[in-house]
């Protein structure tokens, strides 16, 4: 490089870049992660520009070769990264001119920066969406698992943080599994919008020279290539798409952290999260606090910080590329690492969780969670189910004045509220038969639960 300008674009100038500005305006820092997807687009680039005679055979065989060198030295931690090189696609094509002098330059022939670096950040997630569908598997398995051991543990299912019905506790969990498994879809249909080839946009306009971008796409793997070149420099929503999904998947697991920490306090006392997943107190020693959920649920916040990041970088941007988009990257980047790390710290502590029956079954008994059932069970001896919910509702109040649960009174005490109320009414009273009774597809009782968890597992394989 000369001393007054960057030797890949400073033809026209005669002042060299403002120190500061060559740090400020640099991604190096931060891109060099799509190293090898800078290369895989470059090689792929390099075939297509020989097979169309744009490039000789010769100067295709030494990029190729440069190439791998380069990514050799890379994964070797040889490569010397230059700032002043600004950017991943700078660095690697500056060593490839190194390595094999007038056939490297030729290397960006028909191609920018533009449409380079919206296919290596689309090779990148389309590579890291696959593997997250693989992670969010390992976790859905996971959570099979406890709900198999769980399948008819009855705990108190909740509306408003109260007790409201007896559930499963599989049930309870399957929740989670659904949620995933439409998180899982999301993602398989947005890699559809990723898995599209830019690269023959150029700067924005397309290029003069007579390539072959299906060419390019097919070698790419991409099932499609973007039909207009300005949209395909310029937008990132693909990006945005995926950091929605993601910042979708983060909400889920928060509830699902936010859960975790509750049943596992003193107050709840529904589970026990293994040691190995917590945190003691340095003045306390009594504590045991669940450090994990806790972070997984900080971490939700800077996965919708990142997405309203690119949102917010985009929004005010003309039409096409602008340098504003160098900006997507960090919060992609980011996005895509703490999603894998909560997902994968999620399916490593799930089948660590040690199930506290007894409790989940007592404070069941505590919150009047068979009224409904007492209902439904006036409505089948021919009363309005209003009315019902009127008498029930009585009969609770009885309770809590005299602390008893509904399955305590008496069948005596019962009759006072409606003498319609015969000894059949324990059967529902209790909270097996209240949950074995909820027995339709989609519904809460043991039977139900073991054939969603058939079902969930034959959709795993
Ligand atoms: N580092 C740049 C980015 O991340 C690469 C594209 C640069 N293009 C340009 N015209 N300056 O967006």
């Amino acid at each position: 490089m000369n001393n007054k300008t960057n030797n890949l674009w400073g033809g026209r100038f005669s002042e060299s870049t403002d120190d500061f500005v060559k740090v400020f305006g640099a991604s190096i820092l931060f891109d060099k992660i799509l190293a090898p997807y800078d290369i895989q687009g470059s090689i792929a680039h390099a075939t297509m520009l020989c097979e169309v005679g744009i490039i000789a055979i010769d100067e295709k065989e030494k990029i190729i070769n440069g190439l791998n060198q380069i990514l050799d030295e890379i994964n070797s931690g040889n490569f010397n990264w230059n700032i002043e090189l600004e950017d991943v696609h700078m660095n690697v094509e500056s060593r490839l001119t190194d390595i094999c002098g007038d056939a490297g330059k030729k290397l960006h022939t028909g191609r920018s920066r533009n449409d380079q670096v919206s296919t290596d950040i689309r090779l990148y997630l389309r590579d890291n969406v696959d593997g997250l569908v693989k992670d969010i598997t390992r976790l859905q398995l996971s959570i099979v698992n406890l709900a198999d051991e769980e399948y008819s543990t009855i705990m108190p299912g909740f509306t408003h943080l109260q007790a409201a019905q007896p559930v499963t506790f599989g049930h309870h969990l399957m929740a989670y599994f659904e949620m995933l498994n439409r998180d899982m879809q999301r993602l398989i249909e947005c890699r559809k919008r990723i898995n599209t080839l830019p690269l023959g946009s150029a700067a924005l306009a397309g290029t003069t020279y007579p390539i072959d971008r299906n060419r390019t796409a097919d070698l790419l793997g991409f099932e499609s290539i973007s039909s207009n070149s300005i949209d395909a420099v310029s937008d990132r929503d693909f990006v945005i798409e995926f950091n929605s999904l993601a910042s979708i998947i983060m909400m889920h697991l928060s509830r699902f952290s936010e859960e975790l920490i509750l049943w596992s306090s003193a107050q709840f006392n529904f589970i026990e999260l293994s040691d190995s997943f917590c945190t003691g107190s340095s003045i306390m020693p009594q504590k045991k606090n669940p450090d994990v959920p806790e972070l997984v649920r900080g971490k939700t916040g800077r996965v919708y910080g990142n997405l309203v990041s690119i949102l917010t970088t985009m929004k005010g941007q003309p039409l096409a590329y602008n340098k504003d988009n160098q900006e997507d990257k960090e919060p992609l980047f980011d996005t895509v690492e703490t999603l894998k790390s909560c997902i994968r710290v999620f399916a490593d502590m799930i089948p660590n969780i040690e199930t506290k029956r007894d409790n989940m079954y007592n404070s069941t008994k505590k919150g009047y969670t068979t009224a409904t059932d007492l209902a439904d069970y006036l409505v089948n001896k021919g009363v309005p189910f209003r009315d019902a919910h009127e008498i029930v509702g009585k009969s609770v109040s009885y309770g809590i004045e005299h602390q008893k649960d509904l399955s305590e009174l008496s069948l005596e005490e019962l009759q006072v509220f409606d003498e319609r109320i015969d000894n059949g009414v324990f059967d529902i009273l209790s909270l097996e038969g209240s949950v074995g009774s909820r027995n339709h597809f989609g519904a809460t009782s043991p039977q139900q639960v073991k054939k969603a968890i058939k079902a969930a597992r034959k959709s795993l394989k």
